[in-house]
């Protein structure tokens, strides 16, 4: 008889932004009067900009033609973009990236989901907590999370290292050896950041200990400060340990249109096992490739045009950070992040939890943000908002937000 994927049964609820979903569609069908803000999930708000609207449109021209037609993208992704990658976020970091190291793909989402495959079952997983759901996730359905204790809400077999007010929501090295660890920075959800300092000391104990350290970089292109690396290749040695995820969706807008990327050094290998061949076969077998006309946008991202215009857009959004971060803080909240990133972290007042917290913006304010504890133990008590909405809408959430006493 046939049987279903017992890990899939073990995961608690649903998605935590559906969830949330669900949960502001119900409240918006029985107050049709309110005008809700969403500030929850980090999805971006302003349009494409005109350097990808063309080139979508001229890809879209070349596809209606015979002679400039594309079917199947090439395995690794087209040419032309994996070179403006190499040249555009490695090169110009004096990071050591070769264009066949680059996999495009649609997403970081999808990637960090799916590289967990080509590794063993019995590997142990080390997460930053709070975390972006998807890593422990897509640990679970694979069957290398363990058993789900729902009291302390963590899995047996992860090992999670906490990002706290004490540790500036940067981690301290893991008291067990892990062997696949998990890092973002700029961090989704507390918007912290690493230092180029602190990033070397992961990448000095990965090679130390012979783990893979799996590097979300989404965020970096709303790095401010001079220290903070966009890149994990920027530190010494991260060729032999590290993956680098990276994502369109927040740094050129592109969430609905979908493309991404990831990075597997050649020289990375584990038990003999080049892990470049592993990720090539799995790509190479699951997957064809991010459509022609989406490629051709992205390498517009890199243009000259495309950086100017970009550069604006980024700095709308930080804009919105910024009046999120200081218009919460004058207002009695304690708040972090910001500053690196599209996130603002916020402690709960009057020693709410992070649902309780959600609930009383939602039905007092109509404003929606995430609750920390949806991303793990250590964000009970917190909550984040995202940069990513219009300016107006974010200017009246926080002050929607300022009048309720603290
Ligand atoms: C988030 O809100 O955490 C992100 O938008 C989710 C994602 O990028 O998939």
């Amino acid at each position: 008889m046939l049987k279903v994927n017992e890990n899939y049964l073990k995961l608690p609820g649903s998605y935590l932004f559906s969830a949330i979903g669900k949960k502001v569609s119900a409240y918006g069908a029985a107050h049709p009067e309110k005008r809700i803000i969403r500030l929850g999930i980090g999805d971006v708000t302003q349009p494409l900009v005109p350097a990808v609207t063309e080139a979508l449109h001229g890809a879209v021209e070349e596809m209606g033609k015979a002679e400039t037609f594309r079917g199947y993208a090439p395995d690794l992704g087209y040419e032309f973009l994996r070179r403006a990658i190499a040249e555009g976020d490695y090169k110009a970091l004096g990071c050591d990236i070769a264009e066949d190291e680059i996999f495009v793909s649609d997403g970081a989402k999808c990637d960090s989901g799916n590289i967990q495959e080509i590794f063993a079952l019995d590997n142990r997983v080390a997460v930053c907590d709070p975390v972006y759901p998807v890593y422990v996730d897509s640990n679970v359905m694979a069957g290398r999370a363990g058993t789900y204790d729902s009291k302390r809400e963590v899995w047996s077999n992860i090992l999670y290292m906490p990002c706290t007010e004490d540790n500036g929501f940067v981690p301290e090295l893991p008291r067990e050896v892990p062997d696949l660890i998990y890092l973002c920075f700029p961090n989704n959800p507390t918007g912290s950041a690493v230092t180029r300092a602190q990033l070397q000391e992961w990448v000095d104990y990965a090679n130390k200990v012979g783990a893979v350290i799996l590097y979300d970089a989404a965020y970096e292109a709303y790095i401010s400060e001079s220290d903070v690396p966009h890149s994990i290749y920027e530190c010494e040695g991260a060729r032999t340990c590290a993956i680098e995820l990276r994502s369109f969706s927040k740094n050129a807008g592109f969430t609905g249109l979908r493309l991404g990327f990831t990075v597997v050094p050649k020289e990375l290998e584990r038990g003999g096992t080049a892990l470049h061949s592993l990720w090539a076969r799995r790509h190479g077998t699951k997957y064809n490739g991010a459509p022609y006309i989406v490629q051709r946008a992205g390498e517009a991202v890199y243009s000259k045009a495309g950086r100017e215009q970009l550069k604006e857009q980024i700095d709308y959004y930080k804009k919105n950070a910024a009046y999120i971060l200081h218009g919460l803080r004058e207002a009695g909240y304690k708040v972090y992040g910001g500053v690196n990133s599209p996130y603002v972290w916020l402690k709960t007042p009057k020693g709410m939890s992070s649902w309780e917290f959600f609930d009383c913006l939602l039905e007092n304010v109509n404003v929606v943000g995430t609750p920390g504890s949806g991303f793990g133990p250590s964000g009970e008590g917190y909550f984040r908002l995202t940069a990513f909405g219009s300016y107006e809408n974010t200017v009246e959430a926080v002050d929607r937000m300022k009048v309720l006493s603290l």
